[in-house]
Order: C-alpha cells, then structure tokens, then sequence
C-alpha cells in the first residue's frame, strides 16, 4: 500500500510510500489517508497525527497521470472527491498534526502544511506551488493562506510564478517552525508529537478550534471556490499542454493560448 499507517506510542502515522513515483498522490491514497485520520479521530489512544513522505520527497503533488485520465468531477460531484475528503478530514481534524517534510514538497504536498499544526522541515525541503504553471489555479484554501502569511508580493512569487523555496524560506514566511537535518526531521516530528501525550486532550482539542474558529467557514468556503475553478481548469487546453509536456519531458508551449 501506498500510504502506511501505524499508531506507536500515542501518535498515529500517515506516511507517504510511493517512492517510484516521488510520492505522487493518487485517488486511492486521498482515500486513505482521509480514512486513516477519520480512524484517528475517533481512536481515544490517538493524541495526534505524524505525516511524513520518504527520504527526498515528501511529495510531488496529485498524480498528474490522474489529473488527464480520472479528474474529480465538477460541481457537488467533486465535493464528494477523494481529495475532497482527504481536504476535510485534514481541515477538520480535531487532533494535533504535525508534519515532517523531506525533500520535493509540491502542489498539495505544500498546501497542506497550511493545515498541519506543527511542520518540520529537513534541509533539503525544496517546496512549491506550481499551479499556475500547470494552467491551474490554487487549491486547499492557499489562494487565502499564503498572502495571509506572508503578504502579497511574496505569495506571487510562489502562487503566481510558482517560484520554489528552500526549508528556510518556509521557516521564515511562516509555514514551517524549524529546520532539521534530513536525518533527523522525522524522529524530531514524532518527539513533538509524543508531547501530545502528557498534555490534557480535551484542552488541546479545544485550542486547537479555537485557533481555526474566526476563519473557519472562510477557509472551508475559499476551498469549495477554488475547487470549483481547479476542476473546471482540469479539463482546459492549458492544462492538457502542461500535462503533456511533463510526460514528454519538454517545457510546455503556452503561446499559442489568450
Ligand atoms: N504525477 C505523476 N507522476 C509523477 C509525478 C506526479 N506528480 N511526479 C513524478 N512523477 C513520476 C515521473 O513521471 C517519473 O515517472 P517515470 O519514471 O515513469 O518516468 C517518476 O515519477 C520520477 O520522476 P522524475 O520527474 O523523473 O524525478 P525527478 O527527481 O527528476 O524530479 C520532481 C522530481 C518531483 C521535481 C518532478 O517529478 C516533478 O516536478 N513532478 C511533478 C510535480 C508537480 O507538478 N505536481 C503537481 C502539483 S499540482
């Protein structure tokens, strides 16, 4: 299987196994991982979730293979995705998740450290969101996160540009909390994650609302937004272009497009 899971010492793992593939996500494993912290929810022994990927990539983003040949589908149709309910179940996830990033974090791989609470990154962390640069538009509530933490000129480098950073440019806009050696950067994570155990959980469960609460219903409204327009740009020519050319290995040609 492509995502492991496991529970050790209070903390549940997600981990991303898909190493011939950088780690690209497909709809099998949003499945899984959207069950696995729906079981961690109601699991009482789970005081909070680790989320890792494999050494040197975390992950490349959503199967682009899935994207041309099984995209979700538009409208409430796609509100009923996979990835969908993987967005959700991350979003409304009422336990601690911290997260371990080592290597290529890209497209959802980066937008969903915005919804983890604690994120380690290894110094090789190379991060982005190319969605512009695949025809497609942000995804999981970015388009509204990232300006929010790092205002909007540097959000356009990364969201408009698609620019890559580095574990320490993450670290200083705001989406991670430290830099760790690659070799490190899981068992750094999972120590966190284990000082969940001799915490209160009701009280962690209660803060960690608390710090959603005011934004709550903007987030989850910005991602059904942008879900909509991700699903629609799926099926357009400019994105069809940018597919094509990362399986044939060649830049894409967008001037020919309005
Ligand atoms: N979807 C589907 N397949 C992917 C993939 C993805 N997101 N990312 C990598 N792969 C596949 C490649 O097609 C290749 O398959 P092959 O061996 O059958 O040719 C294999 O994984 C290895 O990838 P490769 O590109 O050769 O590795 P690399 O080390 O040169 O580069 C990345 C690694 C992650 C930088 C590069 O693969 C990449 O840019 N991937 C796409 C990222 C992306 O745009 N994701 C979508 C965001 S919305």
């Amino acid at each position: 299987m492509n995502i492991r899971t496991g529970i050790v010492n209070g903390v549940a793992t997600i981990e991303i196994a898909r190493p011939e593939k950088k780690n690209a996500l497909t709809i099998a494993m949003y499945q899984a991982m959207a069950d696995a912290l729906n079981a961690a929810r109601e699991d009482a022994g789970v005081r909070a979730v680790l989320i890792a990927g494999q050494p040197g990539v975390f992950t490349s983003g959503n199967d682009i293979e899935d994207f041309m040949s099984r995209p979700p589908g538009q409208g409430s149709e796609g509100l009923d995705s996979p990835v969908f309910r993987f967005m959700q179940a991350l979003f409304e996830f009422d336990k601690p998740v911290v997260a371990a990033v080592t290597g290529a974090a890209i497209g959802i791989g980066t937008t969903m450290l915005l919804h983890c609470d604690l994120v380690y990154v290894a110094d090789d962390a190379r991060l982005a969101m190319p969605f512009v640069s695949l025809g497609l538009v942000p995804e999981f509530a970015s388009s509204l996160l990232v300006p929010q933490l790092m205002g909007h000129r540097r959000a356009a480098e990364k969201l408009l540009l698609g620019d890559p950073f580095t574990a320490e440019q993450a670290v200083e806009c705001g989406i991670a909390n430290a830099v760790l050696p690659a070799g490190e950067v899981v068992n750094h994570a999972r120590r966190i994650a284990e000082r969940f155990n001799a915490l209160p959980p009701g009280a962690v469960r209660e803060a960690k609302q608390l710090l959603r609460a005011p934004q709550r219903e903007q987030i989850m409204s910005t991602i059904r937004t942008e879900g909509a327009l991700f699903a629609k740009r799926l099926r357009s020519p400019e994105a069809m272009e940018a597919f094509q050319a990362f399986f044939q290995k060649r830049k894409p040609d967008f001037s020919k497009f309005k």
